[in-house]
């Protein structure tokens, strides 16, 4: 293997998230309002989507600079056909210890057999809220809240390993935290609260709308119920907590009030083949074109290494509500997440 390459804050490259689809079957309107993704949104065309040939390839080449975890996301991941192939591919790639896909859950249903029989074992599903109808408004498409419910323990069932995302804004869910953590907290299920972001540009995002990791903590009982658990691996995102009276666990995710960019070791691949070194970032470097204009593997390492050096991303923790507003930043559904 090539040896192991660090970006301009000594930050080594550890785990690769791919977005497989920019389109989603929800539109939250912290990620795909309505007003912009309507029905004559101009979507990826398939040609320009990387084949699961071309993703394996590169995903290939990044293990050998020090990937050792893979994430599969969109858009929503589901959506794509035939996903339980390219989890298969990755599955053989010497150095990928971990693969994982991010999902709103609705097509778990029809799926989740099929993902685990390829090699998926862990699966993180967004749900911002128990109440039906709260839910529905949530995901801008009326889906209930028990729809996703039934697939998570379908999914459970099948044997994959379920996590639970939630964003938590002001005034939208907050009173759902208690009521989430309740829910899954019987089930042994882990939930994690996640710190609303202003990702993309029309996501409506300001200071005034985040609940807090402290809030959060203190809304769940503080220190008389949670245990802090020490992090599996340097740079964890998620800070963890064990219940005193019970087995499961919570995170929160405290991007904003607690950024954690000086030990991120993240690098992301859109759909159409660009790889982007933060989650904020306004610009990609286009491996596709590469890729697709015949260049060898050395070539492609050369440009992937030179790339993660020159990487000096720390956006969550220079944020301001004037950065929030005048950076021209890349969208969750087209990054992932
Ligand atoms: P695990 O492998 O289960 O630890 O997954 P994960 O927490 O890395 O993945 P998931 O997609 O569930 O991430 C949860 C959310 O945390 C993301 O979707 C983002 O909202 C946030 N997040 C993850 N990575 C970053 C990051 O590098 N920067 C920021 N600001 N937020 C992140
Ligand atoms: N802030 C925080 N989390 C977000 N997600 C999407 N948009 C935001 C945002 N603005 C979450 C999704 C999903 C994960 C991929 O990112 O709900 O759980
Ligand atoms: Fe889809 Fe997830 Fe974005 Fe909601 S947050 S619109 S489920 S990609
Ligand atoms: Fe990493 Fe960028 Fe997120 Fe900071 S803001 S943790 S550098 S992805």
């Amino acid at each position: 293997a090539a040896n192991p390459i660090v970006d301009q804050l000594a930050r080594p490259m550890r785990d690769l998230r791919i977005s497989v689809t920019d389109r989603c079957n929800f539109r939250c309107a912290y990620c795909m309002p309505k007003e912009f993704f309507g029905d004559d949104y101009a979507f990826m065309p398939k040609e320009k989507l990387l084949s699961w040939e071309e993703i394996t390839r590169l995903a290939g080449l990044y293990a050998t600079l020090g990937i050792r975890k893979i994430r599969l996301t969109g858009g929503e991941p589901l959506l794509r056909r035939g996903l339980p192939e390219l989890i298969r591919m990755l599955s053989s790639i010497r150095g990928i210890e971990d693969i994982g896909c991010t999902t709103n859950g609705l097509l778990l249903g029809q799926q989740a057999q099929n993902l685990y029989d390829a090699g998926l074992r862990r699966i993180n599903v967004s749900l911002d809220a128990l109440d039906p109808d709260l839910f529905g408004r949530i995901n801008g498409r009326g889906v209930t809240s028990n729809t996703i419910l039934r697939n998570i323990d379908l999914a459970s069932e099948i044997g994959l390993q379920v996590k639970i995302n939630m964003v938590v804004q002001k005034d939208v869910n907050e009173q759902e935290i208690l009521p989430m953590a309740d829910y899954f907290k019987k089930r042994g299920i882990t939930l994690c609260f996640i710190e609303f972001m202003d990702a993309g540009n029309t996501n409506g995002w300001s200071l005034k709308k985040v609940v807090t990791k402290k809030e959060i903590w203190e809304r769940l009982g503080g220190a008389d119920a949670l245990v802090p658990v020490q992090p599996r691996y340097p740079g964890e995102v998620a800070k963890r907590f064990r219940y005193k009276d019970g087995q499961a666990e919570v995170g929160i995710i405290s991007s904003v009030s607690e950024a954690f960019c000086s030990s991120c070791t993240r690098v992301r691949l859109s759909s159409d083949g660009k790889m982007y070194t933060c989650l904020f970032a306004s610009k990609g470097f286009d491996l596709r074109a590469l890729l697709r204009g015949g260049a060898s593997d050395e070539e492609l390492l050369a440009a992937i290494r030179k790339t993660w050096e020159q990487r000096g991303d720390r956006y969550s923790e220079e944020r301001t509500e004037h950065t929030a507003k005048n950076f021209n930043k890349i969208g969750m559904s087209y990054i992932g997440g």
